[in-house]
């Protein structure tokens, strides 16, 4: 029997032979156990902890005994009275292996600890951020031994924590010497340390051990919204979310319309790269005051976007990506200061990483889907869409993932619709229609009535309807459709076609009345010949895309269907189906993935393996540019139908059964007749 006793970590499962005294703290060393330190087991970060646990381990083999450890002692002791340590818990660093002993280390007490995800099929996340902190102790400066301040902190911090090649900016230099004597040469750093070869580097310095936390933001940069997540970067928890309208708007709507708009004012692109920093400012303060945290504490940004807002907040005319080859002027992942993206509202030297792009027309947001949804790991062939104003659509399995992006335009977030509006309180969110009295009944955001429900006009009335949403429109239309109120082609039928006063005429074409709410001052709620419209050149520009990558791939089917994106978490997958949005699949096989692309940026916020896995993901997935594949007008065409002119969808057929009508153009003179085709 060996003399050295035995230690297990659990739930590593870590186990090994170490001399007798040794600590905790210096054995999960010895044996690669993630067990975290900040002040270098100097008894103050209480970052060490475990639980030993004491008996028979018939599991591992040993026998556990009182005195396996050291006793409590007075560095404890101190932790305890001052700060409180949970009962049954010991400082790794202060506690010493006498005996076989069973060490548990929480969650808390480990570097790389594992983020659970909501997702159950999404890809795991361990922490492993680009800032990490080191409490040191620094020399003295002595007269006789003439060296810097941050000569004598780089070398302590290599001394006591074997982190080297540090450099740091003028701004940190000048408040360093001012926190060495406030702290009696004790402080904490935070060094930003990434995958890029680039040198380490100290990032801020605070006078003895630092407690308040280190803070990241994950950015998801739309052509619509911004988003944005306050992230704790130790633990990865969000602690604050927050989102604006991308003030870019008022130089266009979409992004081909920010293209020309800098085309047609030479040096246009320098006023909207300063609308979106300052509106990233605005939201980083926005959120560091509602999370109640000083926003001197947010060290780093990770941010996604598509390919011209990439070009525009970095300051690059994004000319050359409205034009074929759309060529990026850099498509690699990018680590710099945050102050060259003039977000002045962080830590001064905090550091922003933007995430790789695909192609000229796919972008970091694609990228950053494809971190969450990790497509290249499943066996079925999967398709992800991310529904925006551009939608991101990626197709593939384990053998090959390929990715294009296309001009959907802002119909489905509620723009270009006549009644349409943000989703927001008031909006009108679900619609269904009977089909047989035609009438409609619907519920807006904030009230969980329905509009024929007994209290709803109680219910409603502090918000009001006030418009009709992306989810709202998308349901409305396929629920015409499934009510014979419109027909494949996509035109609305008459009163006398349809057999409801609702459908009312408007010039030579039709509306279908949802809500009427002008008794009470409000809206006048219907759908349009125009939205119907709207609605039909979005969802065919997404299943064009789709059929695409579908073609590339040699496949008429999908196994699953992803839908990523904010909105695309409230679309009815039947809906959607029925609207002929996306491919033919069973229903059960259409999840919602949330909004992906937030969630890769937080991915790669909190950890530098993420970050290597994007960069290297991207280079294996296959781009198809839409703009350029002669299939896409065709596809295109074909997919105006609703749901489709030539596809068939079984699946759907199982489900809905869509009345076989046709109602001609210029409404009523056909006498309301309803062409049935054969078989
Ligand atoms: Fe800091 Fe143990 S390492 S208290």
């Amino acid at each position: 029997m060996s003399d050295q006793p035995l230690v297990i970590f659990t739930p590593s499962g870590k186990r090994g032979r170490v001399a007798p005294g040794t600590s905790v703290l210096a054995a999960a060393r010895q044996l690669g156990v993630d067990l975290d330190s900040v002040c270098g087991g100097r008894g103050i970060c209480s970052k060490c902890q475990v639980t030993p646990s004491y008996g028979e381990f018939a599991k591992h083999g040993v026998t556990v005994r009182d005195g396996a450890l050291s006793e409590w002692n007075s560095v404890e002791q101190r932790y305890d009275d001052k700060r409180g340590l949970p009962k049954g818990r010991r400082l790794g660093c202060q506690a010493c292996i006498q005996g076989d002993v069973v060490l548990d280390v929480p969650p808390e007490s480990q570097v790389h600890r594992q983020v659970i995800r909501k997702s159950a099929d999404a890809r795991p996340m361990v922490m492993d951020p680009a800032v990490r902190l080191y409490y040191v102790e620094v020399a003295e400066p002595d007269m006789h031994v003439p060296t810097g301040d941050f000569e004598r902190l780089t070398q302590a911090l290599k001394d006591q924590w074997e982190v080297t090649d540090l450099i740091a900016m003028p701004s940190l230099l000048a408040k360093l010497q001012g926190v060495l004597r406030k702290g009696a040469w004790k402080v904490t750093v935070a060094v930003h340390d990434d995958h890029t070869g680039a040198r380490p580097q100290v990032i801020e310095v605070w006078p003895g051990l630092h407690e308040a936390g280190l803070f990241g933001l994950a950015i998801d940069l739309g052509s619509t919204t911004i988003a944005a997540h306050l992230t704790d970067l130790l633990t990865g928890e969000v602690r604050a979310s927050s989102g604006l309208m991308n003030p870019q708007i008022r130089f266009g709507e979409d992004l081909m319309s920010r293209v020309s708009y800098v085309m047609m004012n030479p040096g246009g692109e320098a006023e909207l790269t300063s609308v979106v920093r300052a509106a990233l400012s605005d939201l980083a303060r926005a959120l560091a005051d509602e999370a109640q945290i000083d926003s001197a504490l947010i060290v780093e940004a990770a941010i996604v976007c598509n390919p011209v807002m990439h070009h525009l907040l970095l300051g690059i005319d994004p000319t050359e990506l409205g034009q074929a080859p759309f060529a990026l002027a850099v498509s690699e992942s990018l680590s710099l200061p945050a102050s060259d993206l003039e977000i002045t509202t962080i830590n001064p030297r905090a550091r922003a990483y933007m995430l790789p792009c695909i192609a000229g027309h796919v972008g970091a947001d694609a990228a950053a889907v494809s971190i969450a949804t990790a497509p290249e790991m499943s066996d079925e062939l999967m398709l992800v869409i991310d529904v925006g104003t551009n939608a991101e659509i990626l197709l593939g399995d384990k053998t090959r993932v390929l990715a294009c992006s296309s001009p959907t335009g802002p119909a489905f977030e509620g723009a270009q619709i006549s009644s349409g509006q943000r989703a927001a309180p008031g909006a009108i969110e679900r619609v269904e229609i009977d089909p047989a009295t035609k009438e409609p009944r619907f519920r807006v955001i904030g009230v969980d009535l329905w509009s024929n429900d007994p209290g709803f006009a109680v219910a409603v009335a502090q918000t009001g309807v006030t418009g009709i949403c992306g989810s709202g429109i998308i349901e409305a239309v396929a629920e015409m459709r499934m009510a014979g109120l419109l027909d494949a082609r996509g035109l609305i039928g008459s009163a006398e076609q349809t057999g409801t006063i609702r459908c009312e005429p408007e010039g030579r074409t039709h509306s279908y009345l949802i809500h009427d709410g002008t008794a009470e001052g409000g809206p006048r709620i219907s759908v349009t010949q125009g939205d119907i419209r709207a609605i039909q050149l979005a969802k065919s520009a997404l299943y064009a895309g789709a059929r695409l990558l579908m073609d590339e791939r040699g496949v008429d089917r999908v196994d699953r269907v992803v839908l990523a994106g904010a909105f695309g978490a409230h679309i009815s997958a039947k809906h959607a189906m029925v609207l002929g949005m996306i491919p033919d699949v069973a229903l059960d096989k259409v999840t919602s993935a949330g909004n992906a692309a937030g969630t890769g940026a937080r991915m790669a916020l909190c950890s530098i393996a993420v970050r290597r896995q994007v960069e290297q993901g991207v280079r294996r997935i296959s781009k198809i540019e839409t703009a350029i594949a002669p299939k896409f007008q065709e596809h295109f065409v074909n997919a105006n139908a609703i749901p489709h002119a030539t596809d068939p969808f079984p699946e759907l057929g199982r489900i809905v059964t869509l009345p076989d009508v046709s109602f001609n153009t210029n409404g009523g003179e056909d006498g309301g007749r309803r062409r049935r085709r054969r078989g």
